[in-house]
């Protein structure tokens, strides 16, 4: 992206009309969700946007079947939020929504499918093991070589994610993993920079916002550095000069490859050794929280959080939304 800030393109907030911020959910995001929907419902209805809260797929579906809303801004994170199951429901009632579509949605739930996608096209990310029930798990991390990162496929939030520096402690992180719905993976633990880089589009097509550079306070960027310190730091920009421009780069060719649009967030490892990035995913629904990464990105170019919300929400309106 410019370092400007793109100028709203529509100014009546009644243009809008009725907008549902669809929050919540069941799943284990479920209160970072309310948090980031309580934000985003707040900024819209700041600007005068008639907006209103709905918890959770089923009671969007039976307001949609009602035609009580005319178009979504989807903060519901993980689970039908963010797998395609409600861009399905919308798309079959042509009730226009933010972020990605079914394909971008779906596949990116999927860590390990968007790993073969962008493996396919020669894009960086770290080596990996799919885990199935009954699999060698030393075997496959002697395979990749110590230290791994095991997780489940289809969380967030760093939920059931661990760090496996001995032999020893693998059994219980792949425990940890399989309580979540879904495969496992093991990946190479990338030990450097982590580095997250916020995709919006303004009307020309996705860009990226600048890179944020993430310093926890302990070891990794865990659910305690996300959501509840106040020690982890953010540098934004998270790097400098050509490096920023090509892990932007990087960032937006991973967003397009996996069949993303509209606005997300997509997390990179840096290798402190020898430089390289590694994409680890693609979140379409990115957290809004007063913690979270893509407002303050935004803020770096001097939008607000109101005018994240309002632009993320402009593109519902736009003939690119039906051609996504
Ligand atoms: N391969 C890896 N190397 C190093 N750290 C990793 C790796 N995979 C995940 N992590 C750490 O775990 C965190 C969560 O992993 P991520 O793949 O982004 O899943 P999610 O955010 O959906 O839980 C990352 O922010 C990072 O701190
Ligand atoms: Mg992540």
């Amino acid at each position: 992206m410019s370092a400007t800030v793109p100028a709203p393109r529509i100014t009546d907030p009644a243009a809008f009309g009725r907008v549902a911020v669809l929050l919540g959910g069941p799943g284990s995001e479920r209160e970072v969700s309310l948090q980031s929907g309580q934000g985003v419902l707040d900024a819209l209805r700041s600007r005068g946007v008639d907006a209103h809260a709905v918890d959770g797929v089923p009671a969007l579906a039976e307001a949609i079947v009602a035609g009580r809303f005319d178009r979504v801004f989807n903060i519901l994170h993980g689970g039908d939020g963010e797998n395609g199951v409600v861009q399905g429901l919308l798309d079959a009632f042509g009730v226009p929504y933010t972020g990605s579509r079914v394909l971008g949605s779906a596949l990116t739930m999927d860590k390990i499918r968007t790993k073969q996608v962008w493996l396919s096209l020669g894009l960086p990310t770290p080596r990996y093991r799919r885990i199935t029930a009954g699999e060698d798990v030393h075997a496959a991390a002697r395979e990749l070589g110590l230290p791994v990162i095991v997780k489940p496929s289809k969380e967030g939030s760093s939920v059931g994610v661990s760090r496996v520096f001995a032999d020893a402690d693998l059994d219980a992180a792949v425990a940890l993993a399989a309580r979540y719905p879904g495969e496992l993976l093991m990946e190479q633990m990338i030990e450097g920079d982590e580095l997250t880089v916020g995709i919006l589009d303004a009307g020309e097509g996705p860009r990226a916002l600048p890179s944020i550079r993430i310093v926890p306070k302990g070891a990794w960027y865990d659910y305690e550095a996300k959501y509840v310190s106040d020690d982890t730091r953010y540098l934004c920009p998270g790097q400098d000069g050509d490096d920023e421009v090509r892990l932007g780069a990087l960032a937006v060719e991973a967003f397009v490859a996996a069949g993303c649009s509209g606005w997300g967030r997509v997390d990179v490892m840096r290798d402190r050794a020898t430089g390289a990035l590694h994409l680890l995913e693609v979140n379409t629904a990115p957290g809004m929280t007063s913690h979270s990464l893509v407002p303050k990105a935004a803020a770096q170019l001097g939008m607000d959080y109101a005018a994240l919300c309002w632009c993320v929400l402009e593109s519902t309106l736009m003939p690119e939304a039906a051609a996504r």
